[in-house]
């Protein structure tokens, strides 16, 4: 794996020339953050040798390099997710990749199912701690020590900083944010009703499909991270409403704007 992300680094590097110092994921429905990317180059993945392909509608599928304030940042514009049929040392190749590109701070975003009863459709959370309840790790299997130790600590996933920050910047901008503990599972199905109530029995405010094997690999090599989600349906109602995918879509539409005012700020002032 070390050689096929050296691989990959190098052609990319050749392409652009570029040295990102964020990395950013984008997830179902936010996409059109790099709207607010002063774009410099934009490869789809289809070119990027040892990339997978992305499948799901709504994830687009190119990395996308540029600036933002004065910070250089590459984006995942469509992430890689498990219940595609990848497995994980596939799902966070790019965040790997990124490492290498120079990437020293992580921003992922997701949509997710709320359980904690004080979030509605469209809340933003930020994400303080997650639950890995995926069926593979990717660390699993002998540990490279060029990429970091075989025993990760994860005390501090989310960097607690950088939520420091995103909180200050809410409320400057006057966006309403929550923060939370965000479970993985591997879907594609969206959770019964049981499986809601299990989530919120656990612990976790929210449940989702990505983002915890990216940023385990994102603290193997030590990035940063820091982790927001748009609250997509809620979970812990007897009767939930339907989910569906244009739902899920249309929900994390309606808050994008300020999830994407939000990033970029926390990119140019952290
Ligand atoms: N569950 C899992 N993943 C999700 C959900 C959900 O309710 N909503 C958006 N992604």
């Amino acid at each position: 794996m070390w050689d096929q992300v050296q691989e990959t680094v190098n052609y990319i590097k050749a392409k652009t020339g570029f040295t990102p110092e964020y990395g950013v994921i984008l997830g179902s429905g936010l996409g059109s953050f790099t709207d607010d990317i002063q774009i410099e180059f934009t490869l789809p993945y289809t070119e990027i040798p040892n990339f997978p392909v992305s499948t799901v509608q709504g994830h687009k599928g190119a990395l996308v390099f540029g600036i933002i304030g004065n910070k250089k940042v590459v984006a995942m514009q469509g992430r890689f997710h498990f219940y595609e049929g990848y497995d994980m040392k596939q799902v966070t190749f790019p965040v790997r990749v990124m490492k290498y590109l120079g990437v020293t701070k992580l921003v992922v975003s997701n949509a997710s199912g709320g359980v904690n009863p004080s979030y509605k459709v469209g809340s933003i959370v930020l994400i303080k701690d997650h639950i890995n309840m995926m069926p593979e790790h990717p660390l699993r299997g002998k540990n490279d020590e060029r990429f970091g130790p075989r025993f990760v600590n994860m005390s501090e996933p989310y960097n607690r900083s950088m939520i420091v920050k995103a909180k200050e910047i809410a409320q400057e901008l006057n966006i309403e944010v929550h923060d939370g503990v965000y479970l993985g599972l591997q879907g594609p199905t969206f959770e019964t009703l049981a499986e809601y109530k299990m989530v919120k029995a656990l612990g976790a405010d929210c449940v989702g499909m990505s983002t915890v094997p990216e940023v385990i690999v994102a603290r193997h090599m030590e990035l940063e991270c820091f982790g927001l989600s748009v609250i997509t349906d809620m979970g812990d109602e007897e009767n939930i409403e339907e989910v569906n995918h244009e739902e899920v879509l249309k929900a994390a539409q309606t808050a994008e704007p300020h999830v994407r005012n939000l990033i970029k700020t926390l990119i140019e002032k952290y």
